[in-house]
């Protein structure tokens, strides 16, 4: 192969070269272009063995050239290779991508049930008059839901009928506690007096689902044990009670009930928020039984060790559902137990 030869190969090689690998379209396809044109068994390889077979004077300037045409056609492979390395980075970012300014998904925030708003709103009260809050267990044992509290057992409140017992084996005195008075018991059990305390729970009856009964209800029970506490003295906290609750233009009404562990017993009722005490379709006569309270029995205190003959008290249990039904002029007691979120969820306040 003469000088001109060689020359215009070269030159074609170039063109040939710098075509093949601008036009590779992957990152293998340009690797099997660099082999076809610069490999060993290439034209381009051929010609640069060949120029060992030149003469001197040849061999020097027709290797300038085909040194330069080395250097272009690495040149056109690594800038093409640069390319196809960008668009695979593109590609995976692309396939990859995450776009940050979607808004995410919020966790939804539940809200307190009603019945754990009244509750609230009942201890806050009693609380800020100085109670403290106890707490006792739900399934209960006889002596402290009935004996202790002066139920005989006779008395139709220990019958299958209201009561609901749970089958342990070896242990048949055990129930679901029937109402929270019970935690009078256990208070006052664990320490000596002076006590005042309130105790929400929950309670349960066998009773059959209505507007206004749910075998599973709920009670803010309380107990004021000390020295010289009167009967005014109950009247006194109850109807700052009633009034924080349904307004300070509310009146108080006291009249007599029978629960077996207070004597005198009786009923508290608060004229209706929504008539005043005129009549209406919430309360009927104008007045809202709130709930039942009294003199604590001394035998009830004396089955806990306390002195009766230096120890007075009352106590009292308020329906917390009753509270949430009016309080949330809400319509039906079942409502409250239903679990039904679109219901549940209109009360706003988060804990
Ligand atoms: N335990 C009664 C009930 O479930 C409510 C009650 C009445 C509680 C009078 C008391 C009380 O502490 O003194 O109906």
């Amino acid at each position: 192969m003469d000088r001109a030869e060689a020359l215009r190969a070269l030159e074609e090689e170039r063109e040939r070269g710098v075509a093949a690998l601008a036009g590779a379209a992957d990152l293998e396809s340009l690797e099997a272009a660099r082999t076809a044109v610069m490999g060993r068994k290439s034209r381009f390889g051929e010609l640069q063995r060949s120029l060992g077979s030149m003469a001197e004077e040849d061999r020097r300037s027709v290797g300038a050239v085909a040194n330069e045409v080395r250097e272009v056609l690495q040149a056109a492979a690594a800038e093409r290779l640069s390319a196809l390395r960008a668009v695979a980075e593109e590609a995976l970012l692309a396939a990859d991508h995450l776009d940050l300014s979607l808004p995410g998904h919020r966790p939804r925030r539940g809200s307190l049930h009603p019945i754990t708003l009244a509750e609230y709103e009942i201890v806050d009260i009693f609380t800020s008059l100085g109670f403290r809050v106890a707490e006792g267990p739900e399934i209960e044992d006889d002596w402290h839901n009935f004996q202790a509290l002066n139920i005989p057992p006779d008395h139709p409140a220990r019958t299958m009928k209201d009561s609901l017992y749970v089958d342990v084996p070896g242990h048949p005195e055990l129930l679901l506690r029937t109402e929270t008075s019970a935690v009078q018991i256990r208070t006052m059990q664990s320490q000596p007096p002076p006590v005042y305390v309130v105790a929400p729970g929950r309670v349960y009856r066998r009773e059959t689902p209505d507007p206004t009964h749910s075998p599973v209800f709920h009670q803010v029970e309380g107990l004021a044990v000390d020295e010289g506490i009167t009967f005014g003295d109950m009247k006194g906290v109850l109807e700052t009670v009633a009034k924080a609750l349904f307004g300070e233009e509310r009146r108080v009404r006291l009249g007599p009930a029978y629960f077996p562990f207070v004597e005198p017993g009786a009923e508290l009722g608060v004229s209706c928020f929504a008539c005043d005490g005129a009549g209406c379709r919430i309360c009927g006569d104008g007045w809202i039984e709130l709930l039942g309270c009294g003199m604590v029995h001394p035998t009830v205190l004396e089955n806990c060790g306390y002195d009766s003959e230096r120890y007075t008290g009352f106590a009292f249990g308020i329906g917390s559902d009753r509270v949430a039904l009016l309080r949330y002029g809400i319509p039906d007691i079942r409502m409250l137990f239903d679990g039904d979120v679109r219901f549940l969820s209109q009360w706003g306040a988060t804990p």
